[in-house]
């Protein structure tokens, strides 16, 4: 099976945790987009999504699905997103599409995580995927030097504006066997946003293509 064919088999699979009348939190990128597609076929059943970025609002509206603001929606059932990188503890590397902060601000909204992926994002230990971190842009230096300092090699993904209006930095060398102790210690970084590292609040439910990971 391709890689394309697994991420839509995981997307579709996801769809047993929508139910009637649910407002459905939406992330971002490939996998996702099979979701979405998938969702526009029970649009009738469904009362809107909230979306973790402008890209994914946009294919929302595009099927007739209502877009609905977090601050007016109260916590969701459920939230359906892709990854990165997945551990054995659920904890997952997510960002690759620069949409980390609203997907982690939906996700921690979010009382159910379906995370959907195909089997070359699970790892035994995260970090072969380049950690990103989402900064304010005058804090880019400073941040960079601190992730040096702790072994990073940070990689400025020049020319990307995150929705938010902030950079993308990729830190490639991590090795990151203690993902909640290090999301801890690299949000403490003054001029960091969002650090991609989902621990704290990692995946409920991990779906490879169409099997649910034990
Ligand atoms: C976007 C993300 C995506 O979920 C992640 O990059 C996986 O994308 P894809 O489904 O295209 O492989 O975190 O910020």
């Amino acid at each position: 099976m391709n890689q394309d064919e697994a991420k839509r088999r995981a997307a579709r699979a996801a769809m047993r945790y929508v139910e009637p009348g649910m407002i459905v939190g939406v992330g971002t990128g490939s996998t996702v987009a099979h979701f979405i597609d998938a969702l526009a076929e029970r649009r009738h059943d469904i009362a809107g999504a909230v979306s973790s970025s402008e890209w994914s609002s946009q294919r929302l509206r595009a099927h007739g699905i209502e877009v609905l603001d977090l601050n007016a929606t109260g916590e969701l059932p459920l939230y359906v997103d892709g990854a990165d990188e997945c551990d054995g503890a659920k904890c997952l590397i997510k960002g690759g599409g620069a949409a980390l902060t609203r997907e982690k601000i939906v996700a921690a909204a979010s009382r159910r995580f379906v995370c959907v992926i195909d089997a070359s994002k699970r790892v035994e230990v995260l970090g072969r995927f380049p950690l990103p971190i989402e900064v304010i842009p005058m804090a880019r230096s400073h941040v960079a030097r601190e992730l040096v300092r702790r072994g990073g090699q940070p990689v400025w993904r020049d020319g990307v504006v995150t929705d938010n209006g902030n950079w993308i930095l990729d830190v490639h060398n991590l090795r990151i066997s203690a993902p909640l102790a290090l999301e801890a210690e690299l949000n403490q970084i003054a001029g960091v946003v969002t650090v991609g590292l989902f621990a704290a609040r990692r995946a409920d439910v991990v779906l490879i293509g169409d099997e649910v990971m034990p």
